[in-house]
């Protein structure tokens, strides 16, 4: 009788695990995060799928990686809390017209005069455009300022939710034009601007250069500290970048993620993904808004299966082909959380290899160094 009971058990033991496991995690992974964008019951036909089963099993398994980070993210929690730190950054300076904050960081031990000519970087954190916040990137602003000896912002955006893409575009925008109005008072070269985004970031990054560029009147910004803007930017690095919403749309599909995925929510559905497209727009410039694109450079992991690397060799491949100056930096090994983990901390892997990319670039870029 025991002897039976233990044949039957491990069938159904395997069933379990090769069944009801997959479908319960894909199910509340789906009921958490979306379901998909059908009609009726066949959002739960579609949801119930083999292959959506298997795909969305894998993504949240592939997930629990990030535990990994625990140690990193309670470390940098517990700089951006101690009172201590405040030397090295003023904290929650609110900024444009919904209200934002931003750090800014001071570049370390430099003489007053060379202060005063620090170069600026904005670093616009990623996050699906559905996440982040400025803290989390306190030890990579901190160890930017003096890798790069400049001057570092880092600001919030409202990220879906509480805003679509959009509203992230003028809120990156309102960050520059407050950057404009401000290098007096806290010691940057407001003239000499470099923009870094990691993922999301990038793409933000990028399209909102070239709204402003564009001239763009959805941006709720008089033409005048448009143009004053535009000029003050001498270059962006993206790092890890998603450059065309499509592409990524394609690539969140193959990974049967595309409606758990905050992206097409913030983008406001999928019309509009040509429309906040870097590469759509870069397209449909004129000759003359084109000569105002600043330079690009493009740092992607090898490794990087969340955007993959297609993204910044073709925008790359576009940008050369339309004349346009860029460098391209492909890192092995790199992965994509990795290309902004490891910029926190100098004992991290990557550190120097990453570094030195975006060393050799900002030199470009700024001037300086
Ligand atoms: C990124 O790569 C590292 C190894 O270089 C690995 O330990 C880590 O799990 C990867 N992270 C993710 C989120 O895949």
């Amino acid at each position: 009788m025991s002897g039976m009971k233990s044949q039957l058990s491990l069938p159904v033991a395997v069933g379990v695990l090769l069944v009801g496991l997959p479908y319960s995690i894909s199910l509340a992974a789906q009921w958490l995060y979306g379901w998909p964008n059908k009609p009726g019951y066949k959002k739960y036909i579609e949801a119930l799928k083999p292959r959506r089963i298997y795909c969305v099993t894998r993504a949240v398994l592939e997930s629990l990686k990030y535990l990994q980070y625990g140690r990193l993210y309670i470390q940098l929690k517990s700089w951006y809390k101690n009172e201590d730190n405040r030397k090295h950054y003023k904290k929650g300076i609110t900024f444009g017209r919904r209200g934002n904050k931003l750090d800014l960081y001071h570049p370390p031990n430099t003489d007053k005069a060379r202060d005063a000519h620090a170069p600026l970087v904005v670093f616009v954190y990623g996050g699906a455009w559905g996440s982040g916040e400025r803290s989390i990137y306190c030890l990579l602003a901190r160890q930017m300022a003096e890798e790069l000896q400049a001057t570092v912002i880092c600001p919030d955006y409202w990220t879906y939710p509480k805003g679509n893409v959009l509203g992230m575009v003028q809120d990156v925008a309102d960050c520059l034009v407050w950057v404009r109005e401000n290098g007096e008072k806290f010691n940057f070269d407001q003239g000499n601007v470099v923009l870094i985004g990691h993922s999301a970031g990038a793409h933000l990054c990028a399209l909102t250069t070239l709204f402003l560029i564009d001239e763009r009147e959805e941006l709720f910004i008089e033409l005048n500290k448009q143009r004053d803007v535009t000029q003050s930017i001498r270059g962006i690095i993206g790092l890890s970048g998603v450059y065309d919403i499509m592409d990524h749309y394609v690539h969140e599909q193959k990974r049967a993620v595309e409606y758990m995925s905050t992206m097409h929510k913030a983008m406001n559905g999928v019309e509009n993904f040509p429309y906040y497209s870097p590469t759509h727009l870069l397209k449909s410039l004129s000759p003359d808004k084109l000569s105002r694109v600043p330079q690009m450079a493009l740092l992607h992991g090898t490794d990087d299966l969340i955007v993959p690397v297609e993204s910044s060799t073709r925008f790359s491949e576009l940008l050369t082909s339309r004349s346009l100056k860029a460098s391209l930096y492909l890192l092995p090994e790199v992965n994509h959380t990795e290309i902004v983990t490891d910029l926190m901390a100098s004992g991290r892997r990557f550190y120097h290899l990453i570094y030195s990319c975006v060393k050799q670039e900002f030199t470009k870029l700024a001037g300086a160094c």
